[in-house]
Order: structure tokens, then C-alpha cells, then sequence
């Protein structure tokens, strides 16, 4: 096996092979991202990127294969523990607790319930913070997917995993969400993004894979790869 702790990626995953019970979804899966970098997870409806989500952040078991962190197999970490190695996930869907506050939605993760935390992405998000006392679950889709986002920004992560943050958003809110995006990597967090949207996750990734059947199809830095070989991925 390749002798990790030589390379500087922040998180290898390596023939990842998941799925649930019997089914396998994911038929060996692999990438890397390092430190301060996206990498772009790109596939039609149903490839497996959401499953790749899981299995990364330990929300399902591996059947074979390994994800490593900072050179260290965490395979065998559950999924709470996961996130005391700076690891935070905004899911694509059931993304907030509906029957909170969006207030309480923010602070509920956190031991201290402190809000500075969240000022920078709620100076980005007026929308949430005109909402903060009203119950989640009354939000719009894509306020929802602001909240999650703001969480999960906040919890300022090495490494954040985020499932299709672009569903449902505006364009000016999609701008914003790349810019503390931006702002992240330039610190030296690392980024796993899914997405459908080219123009937003082109606008981030470093490196992209391509899912299709639960297989990496394409896998290439952002510099050799051209749009219309990413378009082809979601349109084959
Ligand atoms: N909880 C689950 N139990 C059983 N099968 C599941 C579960 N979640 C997803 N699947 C199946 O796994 C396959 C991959 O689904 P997944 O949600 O990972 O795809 P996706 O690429 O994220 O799709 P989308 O673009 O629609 O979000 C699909 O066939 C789906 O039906
Ligand atoms: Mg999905």
C-alpha cells in the first residue's frame, strides 16, 4: 500500500466500496484532496455521490476499502466521533431539525450555545438572520440549504463535506457561498463538494471525480479538464 503519511492530502479515499445491506452502490471508489483545496464530486441522479457522502463521513460502514485523514486510516471511526477530527458534513436532504428555531438549529451543536460564531455567515445570509426566531421547518428549501450552509461554516472544520449546496439556492446566495468557500481554503481548509451545478463548482474545484453506477469515470485536476468534458459526465 502507498505510504500516505509521504503525501500532503488532507483526505485520500481509496476503493471505497459502500452501500446499504446487501446492495453495493459504490464499486470502488477514490480521490484525494489536500489541504486548502475542493474537490468536486460531479454524476447524474442515482451514481452513488450521496453515498459517497456517507461512507466518507462514516454515516455507512465500508465493505472494503479506506478513508484516510491526515494520514491516519479512519475507517473504523464512527460518525460523531469523526467530527472531533474536524470533520463536518451539511447532508443534502433532512438538513435541518425542522421542529427548532433556526436559532436553535444554529447553536444546538455547539456546548457554549455562543453566537459570534455565526456573524460572518450571517452577515452573508440576511435572509436567515431575519428568521432566526421562526421554526425551521417553515423555511423554503433553499433557506434551508442557507442554514445548513451557515452551520456548517461555522463550525470552521479542517475538512467539510457539503451535498449539493446549490439546490434550491439563488445565484447571489450561490456567489456568496463560494466566496466563504474561498475564504476557507485560503486558511487551508479542504472542501468535498457535490454538485450538479458546473458553473458553481467550477468556480471552486481544484480536482473533480465523476461518478456513474457507483464507479469513478473521470478523475482530473481542474486545469485539464474542460467544461464540456464535466457537461458530458452529467448528460451521457
Ligand atoms: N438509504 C438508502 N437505502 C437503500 N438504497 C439507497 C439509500 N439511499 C440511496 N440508495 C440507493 O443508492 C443509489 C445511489 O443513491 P445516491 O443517493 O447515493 O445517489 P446520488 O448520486 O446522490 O443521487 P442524487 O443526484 O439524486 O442526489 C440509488 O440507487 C439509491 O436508490
Ligand atoms: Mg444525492
Amino acid at each position: 500500500m502507498k505510504d500516505v503519511s509521504t503525501t500532503s492530502y488532507a483526505l485520500e479515499f481509496r476503493g471505497v466500496v459502500a452501500g446499504y445491506g446487501d446492495t453495493m452502490v459504490l464499486r470502488g471508489v477514490s480521490g484525494e484532496v489536500g489541504p486548502g483545496q475542493v474537490i468536486g464530486v460531479l454524476g447524474r441522479n442515482g451514481v452513488g455521490k450521496t453515498t459517497l457522502m456517507r461512507a466518507l463521513t462514516g454515516t455507512i460502514p465500508l465493505s472494503s476499502g479506506d478513508v484516510i485523514w491526515n494520514g491516519e486510516s479512519i475507517a473504523g471511526v464512527a460518525a460523531h466521533a469523526r467530527r472531533k477530527l474536524g470533520i463536518s458534513y451539511a447532508p443534502q436532504e433532512r438538513m435541518v431539525f425542522d421542529d427548532l428555531s433556526v436559532a436553535d438549529n444554529l447553536t444546538i451543536g455547539f456546548p457554549d450555545r455562543g453566537f459570534a460564531r455565526f456573524e460572518s455567515a450571517l452577515k452573508m445570509f440576511p435572509r436567515i438572520k431575519e428568521r432566526l426566531a421562526q421554526q425551521a421547518g417553515k423555511l423554503s428549501g433553499g433557506e434551508k440549504k442557507l442554514l445548513s450552509v451557515c452551520r456548517v461554516f461555522s463550525e470552521r472544520s479542517a475538512l467539510t463535506l457539503i451535498d449539493e449546496p446549490s439546490e434550491g439556492v439563488a445565484q447571489e446566495n450561490l456567489e456568496r457561498m463560494a466566496e466563504l468557500v474561498r475564504q476557507r481554503t485560503a486558511e487551508g481548509a479542504s472542501f468535498v463538494i457535490v454538485e450538479q451545478n458546473i458553473s458553481f463548482l467550477s468556480s471552486l474545484a481544484d480536482h473533480f471525480i465523476a461518478l456513474d453506477h457507483g464507479e469513478t469515470v473521470l478523475r482530473a485536476a481542474a486545469s485539464d479538464v474542460s467544461k464540456e468534458s464535466l457537461e458530458a459526465v452529467l448528460t451521457v
